[in-house]
This record gives C-alpha cells, sequence and structure tokens, in this order.
C-alpha cells in the first residue's frame, strides 16, 4: 500500500455517458481495505499521540505534574505550553495549542504525550496531572452575560430590503413565532487524525482534510514556512460533513510535536474527542414575523437570529441567507448575532446556515398557511422568486415548481385530507408536509491538470480530495465524455495539496469547480487533437492546466442559482405516546445536469437521514455548570440507525443550469435541508401541535 493509492477504474464496464450511475470507482479498494484512509498508514517509526484535555472551560493552568507520565513505560515527550515551541504566526482560530496557560472551554487541549504505541500514550496520558485556576464559565447562551454582538466578521448578510414596517402595517395576517434549533456534532465514522513528519525544512501531513490546500495554507502560515515546504495528503477521508474544513489543533498539535521530537507523529482523535476538537453546528434562536394579505402575499418579513461561538473565534454561522433570497419578499429585515461562550469551536456541518435557517423560515410559511387557509404549496407559489430578489437578475436555473408538482405527485398531496388531525391509520394519527429548498450557489476557483497519453488513456489530477461523494468517480466520468474516451481509460488522481491548485469539497461546490475546470482542460486538449488531425503536428502526450473561474452576475446579467427542492414527508404520530414515525420522505431536486445519477441520488439519500437525525434525534448537550460535554459518545449522541430510515424517494427535475459551462449545481448539502420542517409540518397536520423546536423530540408532544 503507498500513501497516496489513485483507485483504477479496473470492472467499470465499456463507455459511459455523463449521466449514467456507474459504480463509484473507488468502491473496490474500498471494501476490500485497500483504500488507505489516514490512520492506514504508518511510516516507518512513527510514534503515537495521545491528547490531554482540561477539565475546566474557563480560567488557567496552574501547575503541570508530569513526573508520573515521563517514567511511564514508552514515553518519548510530553509537549504543553511549558516547551512547546512559539509559533511563527499563532492567530489562526480555532487557536493553535499549548500557547499559553489560559483555557476557554471544556475538552481544550493541555498536553500531548508521546509514546512508542498508541496504549502507551494513552496509559501515560492519564497519570497527567493538571491544576487549574478555575473561573467561572460561561456556557449557557440565556445567560444574561451572553450579550449578543453584531456581525464584526468580513461577511455582514445582514439584510434591509424595502420597508418592513409599512409591510407589517398592511398585513391581513402576521405569524410572529420563536424557534430554536439544538446543537449539532458531525459525527462521521472516521475518526479525525493526523500523522506528520519533517524532511528537514519540509514537512509531510497525513490528515482529515476536506481541503488538502487550505490545510497546507494554514499550516505554512501557523509555522512560517514557504506553502511549497508543507504537503498535505487526503486521498481518502472517511466522512466529515464540514468538520474537515478548518485547521484544528491537533493536527498543529501532531506538526508541532513531529518536530520537536524528529520523528513521524500520529495523532488519532478519540470519539468523544471527536465531539470537542472538529467543530459542531451551533445552536441557534430565531425571531420570525411574517405579515401576508388575506389573499396569501407576504408584505414583510423580519427574520433574527443567534448563535453560538467560542470565546476566540474569527467566524460564526449565519442563518439567515435562506430567507434572503428563497422568496421574492419585497420587504425584508434579517438580522445574525451571535453569543460568545466558553465552549468548543464550531465549525461548518452539512448545510451550516441553510439546515437551521430554512426550518425557521419553512416552518413559519406552513404557519402562514394554516392562518390563511391557503394550501402550503399554493402559498409558496404566490411568493415564487422567479429572480433573485437580492439583485433582481433572473436565476441561471430554477426548477422549484416543477419540484412541487412531482413531489406532489408521488405523495400523493391531492389525496390527503387537509383538515387539521383528520387523518387516522388504525391507532396513529396521520400527517402530511412539505418544505422548499433553495440553496445558495457556491463555485470557487480552481484548476485541472489533464493528460491525454499517446495510448489513449488520460489522467485527471487536482489538489483537492473526495470525502465518500463520489468526486473520483464522476470526474473521471466527465474527462472520459469530454475526451471522448472510456471511463476506464481515466484516472482521477486528488488528495496532495501539491498537485494542481484545487478547491476543497466543501459548500456544494467541488463539482462544479473541478467539473469546470477540467471541461476547459479537455476542451484544450480537443482542440490540439483537431489541430493534430490536421496534419500540423501534436504527437505524444498531451497536458494542459484547465481553469474555472466563475464570472461575476453583472457581467452575464444572471444570478448564479444553487440546487432546489421540494420535501414531502408523511408521518404517524402515536396518539397517546407522543412516538414520531417517518413513514416515507419525497425529495425532488433541481440539481442541473447530474454527472452520475446513482452518487448524485446518494448525496440526498445520506443527506435525508442527517436531515432526520436534525429533526428527531441530534442533540449535544452541555453541562452548565462544568461546560462539559455529556453525550459525547456514538452511544449517547443518537444518529438515524436504520429502523428511522422509511423508504426515501428521490427524483432530480430541471436542465442544465445556465452558468456554469457542464451545466451542475451542487447536491453535496441540499438533501439535509427542508427535512426537519417538512417533518416538523407534517405533525402539526397529524397532530395540531406546533413544534418550533428541534429536535423534535416526543415528550414536546404530552
Ligand atoms: Mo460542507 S458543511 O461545505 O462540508
Amino acid at each position: 500500500m503507498t500513501a497516496t493509492q489513485a483507485p483504477t477504474t479496473t470492472g467499470v464496464q465499456g463507455r459511459t455517458e455523463i449521466g449514467v450511475g456507474i459504480n463509484r470507482v473507488d468502491g473496490p479498494l474500498k471494501v476490500a481495505g485497500q483504500a488507505p484512509f489516514v490512520n492506514d498508514f504508518a511510516p516507518d517509526n512513527v510514534c503515537h499521540g495521545a491528547l490531554v484535555q482540561s477539565t475546566i472551560a474557563a480560567g488557567r493552568i496552574a501547575r503541570i505534574d508530569t513526573a508520573a507520565a515521563s517514567a511511564a513505560p514508552g514515553v518519548i515527550e510530553i509537549i504543553s505550553h511549558l516547551n512547546a515551541p512559539a509559533l511563527a504566526d499563532p492567530t489562526i482560530t480555532p487557536p493553535p495549542p499549548f500557547q499559553n496557560q489560559a483555557i476557554s472551554h471544556h475538552g481544550q487541549y493541555v498536553a500531548l504525550v508521546l509514546a512508542e504505541t498508541p496504549e502507551q500514550a494513552t496509559d501515560a496520558a492519564d497519570l497527567i496531572d493538571v491544576a487549574y485556576h478555575r473561573t467561572d464559565p460561561l456556557v449557557d447562551p440565556s445567560d444574561p452575560r451572553a450579550v449578543p454582538e453584531e456581525n464584526v466578521f468580513d461577511t455582514d448578510t445582514d439584510t434591509d430590503r424595502g420597508d418592513p414596517d409599512a409591510g407589517f402595517a398592511h398585513a391581513d395576517v402576521v405569524i410572529d413565532a420563536e424557534y430554536s434549533t439544538a446543537e449539532n456534532t458531525n459525527s462521521p465514522l472516521g475518526l479525525f487524525a493526523t500523522t506528520a513528519w519533517w524532511d528537514g525544512d519540509i514537512v509531510t501531513v497525513r490528515d482529515a482534510t476536506q481541503g488538502p490546500m487550505s490545510t497546507s495554507k494554514g499550516l505554512a502560515k501557523t509555522f512560517g514556512l514557504p506553502e511549497s515546504a508543507v504537503r498535505v495528503l487526503a486521498p481518502y477521508v472517511g466522512g466529515g460533513f464540514g468538520a474537515g474544513l478548518r485547521l484544528w489543533p491537533h493536527i498543529v498539535a501532531a506538526v508541532m510535536a513531529a518536530k520537536m521530537v524528529r520523528r513521524p507523529v500520529s495523532v488519532v482523535l478519540t470519539r468523544p474527542q471527536m465531539f470537542t476538537g472538529i467543530g459542531h453546528r451551533p445552536p441557534s434562536k430565531q425571531r420570525i414575523r411574517i405579515g401576508a394579505t388575506s389573499g396569501g402575499t407576504v408584505t414583510a418579513v423580519e427574520h433574527l437570529s443567534t448563535v453560538t461561538t467560542s470565546m476566540n473565534d474569527g467566524t460564526y454561522e449565519t442563518i439567515t441567507d435562506g430567507t434572503n433570497s428563497g422568496y421574492d419578499f419585497a420587504h425584508l429585515r434579517t438580522r445574525d448575532r451571535h453569543v460568545r461562550l466558553n465552549v468548543p469551536s464550531p465549525g461548518a456541518m452539512r448545510a451550516p446556515g441553510e439546515a437551521p435557517g430554512n426550518f425557521a423560515i419553512e416552518t413559519a410559511m406552513d404557519e402562514l398557511a394554516v392562518a390563511l387557509g391557503i394550501d402550503p404549496i399554493e402559498l409558496r407559489m404566490r411568493n415564487y422568486a422567479n429572480v433573485n430578489p437580492a439583485n433582481g437578475y433572473r436565476w441561471s436555473s430554477k426548477a422549484l415548481d416543477e419540484c412541487y408538482r412531482r413531489g406532489a405527485a408521488l405523495i400523493g398531496w391531492a389525496d390527503r385530507n387537509p383538515e387539521i388531525g383528520s387523518m387516522r391509520e388504525g391507532h396513529w394519527r396521520i400527517g402530511y408536509g412539505t418544505a422548499g429548498v433553495s440553496f445558495f450557489w457556491w463555485q470557487p476557483p480552481c484548476t485541472a491538470e489533464v493528460t491525454l497519453r499517446a495510448d489513449g488513456t488520460a489522467a485527471v489530477r487536482a489538489a483537492t480530495t473526495d470525502i465518500g461523494t463520489g468526486t473520483y468517480t464522476v470526474m473521471g466520468q466527465l474527462a472520459a465524455e469530454l475526451l471522448d474516451i472510456p471511463v476506464p481509460a481515466v484516472t482521477v488522481e486528488l488528495g496532495d495539496s501539491q498537485l494542481p491548485s484545487a478547491a476543497g469539497a466543501g459548500g456544494s461546490g467541488l463539482t462544479a469547480a473541478l467539473g469546470n475546470a477540467i471541461a476547459d482542460a479537455c476542451s484544450q486538449i480537443n482542440a490540439r487533437r483537431s489541430v493534430a488531425a490536421a496534419g500540423s503536428g501534436v504527437a505524444g502526450d498531451i497536458r494542459v492546466i484547465g481553469t474555472s473561474k466563475p464570472p461575476e452576475p453583472d457581467e452575464v446579467q444572471l444570478s448564479p442559482s444553487g440546487a432546489f427542492a421540494a420535501r414531502f414527508v408523511k408521518v404517524r404520530v402515536d396518539a397517546d405516546l407522543g412516538v414520531i414515525k417517518v413513514d416515507r420522505v419525497v425529495s425532488v431536486v433541481d440539481a442541473g445536469r447530474i454527472l452520475n445519477e446513482k452518487t448524485a441520488r446518494s448525496q440526498i439519500v445520506g443527506g435525508t437521514v442527517g436531515g432526520i437525525g436534525h429533526a428527531l434525534l441530534e442533540r449535544t448537550l452541555t453541562d452548565t455548570d462544568t461546560g462539559r460535554i455529556a453525550n459525547a459518545t456514538l452511544g449517547d449522541y443518537l444518529i438515524p440507525v436504520n429502523a428511522d430510515v422509511p423508504q426515501l424517494d428521490v427524483e432530480f427535475v430541471g436542465g442544465p443550469d445556465r452558468y456554469n459551462g457542464i451545466g451542475v449545481k451542487g447536491v453535496g448539502e441540499i438533501g439535509l435541508v427542508g427535512v426537519a420542517a417538512a417533518i416538523g409540518n407534517a405533525i402539526f397536520h397529524a397532530t395540531g401541535v406546533r413544534l418550533r423546536d428541534l429536535p423534535f423530540t416526543l415528550d414536546r408532544l404530552l
């Protein structure tokens, strides 16, 4: 096994076309255990690190006693603020470890024990005795000391459009309600891990990152190295859901440690450390006011949100964006605020912002439909945004209306009895609910190298990774079609920051970014082939770099659209016990041109399962006295299991998007969005009980 084993396409039969749902090219390697995930690979002479975590949430380290740990079998070194080297630039957030005595959250790393085996390191870590000066932590967002702060970071998403106050004055009906969403924790199956080794002044890092280049750049800045001196390898990642998008302290710790002991160092997080060390979806409190005429035209909307972030973070989650562009709201006010707490740094979790924001606005729209006596789909169509209300430009594609029509037909919307609480199947109350989704657009600049060899095979190379979504497969398919060669003739090499510069796997933007770069490369190759065919030269391999950089909306007078979706849910609720069973979820998605029907469908199915977790199960609980996360295991933090997941129907509608050459829109995150609102709206239809707080646990129905 080598460090970066590219999948081959052996077993993929013959020539295929874009869109066909071929199997994943990395599937055989994965099921045979031959795909080297980060902690499947041990360089010679590697030693193992175990992280020691603070047992207070706020204060300072008073003393660290390492005597017993140092004497334990196999221990090589113990790193803490007492001996850690100063970093060239410690300003990155979340803050790098071991820079001083300050403690800002429970579970913060205070030491790293290096030993010959992981067991010896873990054993010695237990022997380290840390004394603290504890101060009273601030961990409850409703604590009066937690004062909401305005957005001081680079993207100000607050919106003021039209005259909301006049709009409310003209409304026949006003809905005014508060919504909350729980803290959720990304729980990829693969434990995050980092293995680092130095050769002179050059460091190589194997990591579970979603962005080899962003991790490489962050490490270069932090350690004061040229970017060429940091090589980050991530050919296979055991899931991420957004957790792999930041430079987490354990990564810095491993690189620092490898330099100190002049040996390769491997650090694998424990499952509880996955709850404190790689981000989370922060809890939100939201208030929505929405006014409408009796005919169902929305006259004004106000959407206010407050989320939590850590004491020292340089970012926080803004969640009202979907309200800004999802409907034709002429009079709109949105505010995103944050409170700082003694909690671990948050991070992106599949559809950050979109998922909690959509839950609130799509529940409020259902409440408005009920108040007006208008069908929920009809209300949405009466306020349909044919152009982007934020800038007035036509969408580059939008088939959300078709999503509603098709989804309604599939679930049998017209056959339900719309009267609240009217439907039963035996002991169960039955309800139907819907929600719409307008996902944001994101296409970072990207390049890709494509080589067409004289023997008719081709290679695609780019410094991104495949976190399990199908990038290896889909990009091979795309290159094969554009070069008019069979899929098995294309090799895709990813997962190395020193490959040609590429975007990370995030923001549902990689397929458009990398796909368009590959398309550019292939068209350069095809141009040279036709010159060659005309007799003027080019024999042998043709190697080119393709680029993709989307135009500005003003240049093309078009508003780039993300994907759209309509979700339809049927639930059953036990009238006596409050048990909620999701009976069916129908998802109709406009994601532009679909490059591989199977991997795209898998994204929506997986996202929907995540959405069921968001709606019914997932809740990270922090003890408000200590700041300790109380359910930091997969036994206590509930995610959906097979019995929670019903029949999931997925259909794609719409045509190629006009904003990018290959016509795609992202499917990575939208599958999660809208599920919670649709489930809640269905529960209301079944029972007449309006749930505004996630997750919907059965006690809320009793
Ligand atoms: Mo994502 S939350 O952009 O991996």
